[in-house]
């Protein structure tokens, strides 16, 4: 069992493509000893079933065996993290469908990943969304930008095609510690991530 490091961060995984983002963020969290409330929505599981070998079901088992994590569903709103009372580091979303996306910007709070995130909103914690879509729509934009005035951090699945060796594991590892990163939980990317200059 790796040793616990404070209060939990929460994670959410929706429907947006990029599954890999969502359990390299949750491995990455555990590997740090940050314990993890996590929820997923239905479409989540159809993006995951489709783009991963590993099923969510083992994925579960796995961060389980960690004694760092807890899984709610969605619909469970009464779970801690829906309370403002209830202290967290704070919340990424990770991969964010534009459905969650304008949710969220305008507080609909309908299942217990956007309620979360609400909650962060309003008690000022760390909350980073992951948005994947392309193109993106005036829509999307000024939903986004409602969000980021808040002080929520958009932090989209970017490669960083600065880096040698790009493979797509790579990116996925690159952007699950730029969310770490992002949440407080890390100073600095590590070496390997980190841009190094001509
Ligand atoms: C295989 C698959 C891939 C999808 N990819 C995206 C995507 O990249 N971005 C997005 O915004 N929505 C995507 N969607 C649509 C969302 O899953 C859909 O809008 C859903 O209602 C989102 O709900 P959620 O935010 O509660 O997960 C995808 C759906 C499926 C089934």
């Amino acid at each position: 069992m790796t040793p616990s490091l404070g209060a939990p961060v929460v994670v959410g995984i929706t429907g947006a493509s990029g599954a890999a983002l969502a359990r390299a963020t949750v491995d990455a969290l555990l590997d740090l000893g940050a314990p993890v409330i996590a929820s997923a929505s239905s479409a989540s599981r159809l993006v995951w079933q489709q783009e991963l070998d590993e099923s969510f079901g083992a994925a579960l088992e796995r961060w389980a065996d960690s004694g760092l994590f807890t899984f709610y569903p969605p619909t469970q709103l009464n779970a801690s993290i829906a309370s403002g009372s209830f202290a967290t580091r704070g919340m990424a979303i990770v991969p964010c469908s534009m459905a969650t996306v304008a949710a969220v910007a305008h507080g609909l709070a309908d299942n217990l990943i956007r309620r979360a995130a609400d909650v962060c909103i309003k008690e000022k914690r760390p909350l980073v969304l992951a948005p994947r879509e392309t193109p993106l729509s005036a829509i999307h934009l000024e939903n986004m930008a409602s969000l980021a005035r808040l002080g929520v951090t958009i932090l989209p699945p970017a490669p960083p095609f600065y880096l040698r060796d790009l493979t797509v594991d790579r990116i996925v590892d690159y952007v699950a510690h730029r969310v770490i990163v992002a949440l407080g939980l890390a100073d600095t990317m590590p070496e390997k991530l980190r841009y190094a200059g001509p």
